[in-house]
């Protein structure tokens, strides 16, 4: 029930309709008998009188969504230093007026590892797409040890202007394919963080041939619609290990809720949200 100390919460973005989070944010709340409310704001582009209003308005956090993820981040108080690395705030908690933004894209791509468990420590990865969701991802693996990263991506200068990113900024060293090569290598993992596959094309698989080739040991895609994309179905057929994207989604959303609320979402909880988020994704 919604009284005077209900703290507020939200999503900025725009376009806002069709976004998954006040669902799921709004359900974690019932889940957890937290005293928050969810709800879009569709946002115009001016972000200095978004986050004055944020402030003015004591609103507790906000997940920020596109065109807004990475215009909001001059307009805070202070920004983790992996959501500076990565370029990109998706989470914003207000300390009394203080705005620190955080990136959980990335943590929501490690939990999704952790839990299905895909080690990343030492290990060799292939990944597709040099996009936005490819640099949540290929920072993630950086900080959490992965051995040789290799990008792959339709437009090589791409590629590698984040491979010399992730050199400046973090030390390591990673490599770049083309994209019609990438399979002439062998890998631990392979990740799509391109939007092959996406519907309506749902036929795409993420590199041509995909299903003549066998060299990986685990296949994960960032694509949650549908669930079983084409490589989803592939990689299955060949018995790898596949993660969906739907608990990239899922999981990026338990740790913004944990940030904003200071508190550890227990798994009985979080296996009922999840259930719920996944009706609701597939209904
Ligand atoms: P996101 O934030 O979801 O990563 P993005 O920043 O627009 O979205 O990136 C989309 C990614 O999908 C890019 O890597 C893009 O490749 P280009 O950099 O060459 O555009 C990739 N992509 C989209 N359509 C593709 C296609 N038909 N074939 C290969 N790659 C594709």
């Amino acid at each position: 029930m919604i009284s005077g100390k209900t703290k507020l919460l939200g999503i900025i973005g725009n376009p806002i309709e069709h976004s998954f989070s006040p669902f799921l944010h709004n359900d974690l709340a019932l889940q957890t008998n937290t005293d928050v409310i969810y709800v879009p704001f569709k946002a115009a582009g001016d972000m200095q009188k978004v986050t004055d209003g944020l402030r003015t308005l004591s609103v507790k956090g906000v997940n920020v969504t596109v065109p807004y993820k990475s215009k909001i981040m001059s307009y805070l108080d202070e920004v983790t230093e992996m959501a500076s690395f990565i370029g990109a705030v998706n989470t914003v908690k207000n300390e009394n007026g203080k705005l620190i933004g955080y990136n959980t894209d990335y943590v929501g791509f490690y939990q999704s590892l952790k839990r299905n468990q895909v080690e990343i420590e030492g290990k060799k990865v292939l990944v597709a797409g040099a996009g936005g969701a490819a640099r949540a991802v290929v920072f993630a693996l950086v900080k959490y040890g992965a051995g040789e990263i290799t990008i792959a991506n339709r437009t090589i200068s791409k590629a590698n202007s984040l491979k010399e990113e992730v050199f400046k900024k973090t030390g390591k060293h990673i490599g770049v394919i083309e994209f019609s090569n990438a399979l002439n290598g062998a890998y631990d993992i392979i990740i799509n963080t391109t939007t092959l596959g996406m519907h309506p094309d749902v036929n795409a698989a993420v590199f041509p041939k995909f299903e003549e080739f066998d060299r990986y040991d685990a296949f994960i895609d960032l694509v949650y619609n549908p669930l079983d994309t084409a490589s989803i179905k592939i990689a299955k057929s060949k018995e790898k290990k596949t993660i969906n994207g739907i608990d990239m989604l899922f999981y990026q959303g338990i740790s913004a809720f944990e940030i904003w609320n200071d508190i550890k979402i227990s798994d009985e909880a979080m296996s009922r949200a999840y259930e719920n988020f996944k009706d609701k994704v597939y209904k």
